[in-house]
């Protein structure tokens, strides 16, 4: 590819993202091709010699789209719906053509002090004090894994050079199943991870925290970590951060706090509320790939210990060790990857794009849909809203057996018209309806809904 053919195809290739999420309505949100359709649709073999470029888009347009699940489609309303806006996708492409890799200050100044100031930036709207330190990895399972296994560094020093003895991880049992993958890869075993009861509104009892830990000590097991979720994956219950510091702080057990979905949530000063007590953990992840218009993936680790982070990576081979000067953060040292990714670049441009208003307006936007949907299936006599709806997402279901509620969220995900998720709570299955597309307007929420009534009756 030439100069002059990049710029030619570089352009096509923005009209036609610009065309995409102009028209993105036009497309069924999950697709109806079968599973393996694309596949077949391919060469066994990739190309002996290089093909041009016109081939490759041509086929791009014909094959690729038709086989999405439109995570950026306004009705797009399943798991937490999000948003790659477009000053992400700007940032996102400007990130592919630099091609940095910042595992050291030297190999990457830009990206490295970058990442340092937005999340500085970031600290700051959602009101974490300024002694949190920021990093960035890719999802909330890798911060979260990060987080546990400093963690399992400030419980057992030893156990980075010796190997993992099992430990005690404590979360609710709504907490993300990210929790009980970092506990296996850490070899602290997902039989250690205690799933702590909760109250009427799901979230976790200190009360019971409390004595969970009491009874492990008690039996000469070693607490590791406790993880309270501010909004949690089903039901977006926000755990009482506040009193589960106390029992953290009173046990001396590192607390880590989840708040991938909701996290953002705090950067309006009415929601500020969804990291109350948050100062008070070790640290705190949040996701802007979630509910702050990133584009996949970035997540953010935030803690105050950076030095027990440090303490359980750091790893120096002697080609990669530098002059040490202490503005020159080598970020490789707080993670098990070497090579990182430009991420701050794409969050940059949509914390500058947007400004914190325009990030809180869009949440408050987010919110208020919400609770309309939710007051529409409350006016309804054959639909239930199945738990409190304090954010984004509607937990709800037709009021008919789990088997039928099942074949509603088929049909309504085969017509092509919404996309919901669903879950079981308290054993019955409800479905979940998640607002985070920064498209999705009154009028999308009012057909959906008129779509999940006719089925029904259809049922
Ligand atoms: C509360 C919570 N934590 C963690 C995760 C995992 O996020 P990721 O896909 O970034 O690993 C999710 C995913 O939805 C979540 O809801």
């Amino acid at each position: 590819v030439t100069p002059d053919e990049f710029r030619r195809h570089g352009h096509e290739i923005v009209d036609w993202i610009a065309a995409y999420l102009e028209n993105i309505r036009d497309y069924p949100v999950l697709t109806p091709a079968p599973p393996g359709d694309l596949a077949d649709r391919l060469p066994p073999s990739a190309p002996e010699r290089g093909q041009p470029m016109e081939a490759i888009l041509a086929d791009f347009r014909e094959l690729i789209p038709s086989h999405v699940t439109h995570w950026n489609h306004p009705r797009f309303l399943a798991y937490f719906a999000n948003t790659a806006s477009p000053a992400g996708i700007l940032g996102e492409m400007l990130t592919a053509a630099l091609n940095v890799n910042h595992m050291l200050w030297k190999t990457g100044p830009a990206a490295t002090e970058l990442e340092q100031v937005t999340l500085a930036w970031l600290r700051e709207w959602i009101g974490l004090p300024e002694e949190f330190f920021g990093i960035i990895y890719d999802t909330a399972s890798t911060s979260s894994l990060h987080a546990l296994a400093a963690a399992r560094e400030f419980a057992d020093p030893e156990a980075r050079r010796r190997g993992s003895r099992p430990g005690v991880v404590y979360c609710s049992e709504h907490a993300h199943s990210s929790i009980d993958k970092a506990a296996i890869v850490l070899g602290l075993g997902q039989a250690n991870v205690r799933k702590i009861a909760v109250d009427g509104e799901y979230r976790m009892r200190p009360d019971r925290l409390d004595a969970a830990i009491a009874e492990d000590l008690a039996r000469g097991r070693t607490p590791v970590c406790i993880v309270a979720t501010a909004g949690t994956t089903g039901v977006t219950a926000i755990d009482p951060v506040a009193a589960v510091a106390g029992v953290a702080r009173a046990r001396g057990v590192w607390l880590h706090v989840d708040a991938a979905y909701a996290g953002p949530a705090a950067i309006a000063p009415e929601y500020r509320r969804v990291l109350d007590g948050a100062a008070e953990a070790d640290s705190v992840v949040l996701n802007p790939h979630k509910w702050m218009f990133t584009p996949m993936d970035l997540s953010v680790l935030y803690t105050r210990r950076p030095e027990v982070l440090r303490a359980a990576f750091a790893l120096t081979p002697e080609y990669l060790r530098t002059a040490g000067d202490p503005r020159a953060v080598n970020l490789m040292d707080y993670g098990f990857q070497l090579g990182r990714r430009f991420r701050s670049l794409k969050l940059w441009f949509v914390m500058r794009e947007f400004g914190r208003e325009g990030v809180a307006e869009a949440i408050r936007r987010h919110v208020a849909l919400a609770q309309e949907f939710a007051s529409w299936v409350e006016a309804d006599p054959c639909f239930e809203v199945c738990a409190p709806h304090p954010l984004s997402l509607v937990c709800f279901r037709w009021k008919g057996t789990d088997e039928e509620n099942a074949r509603l969220l088929d049909r309504i995900n085969a017509s092509g018209a919404a996309l919901l998720s669903h879950l079981v709570l308290d054993g019955r299955f409800a479905l979940r309806l998640a607002i985070g597309n920064l498209g999705t307007s009154r009028d999308d929420l009012a057909a959906v809904w008129e779509t999940i009534r006719r089925l029904a009756r259809e049922l």
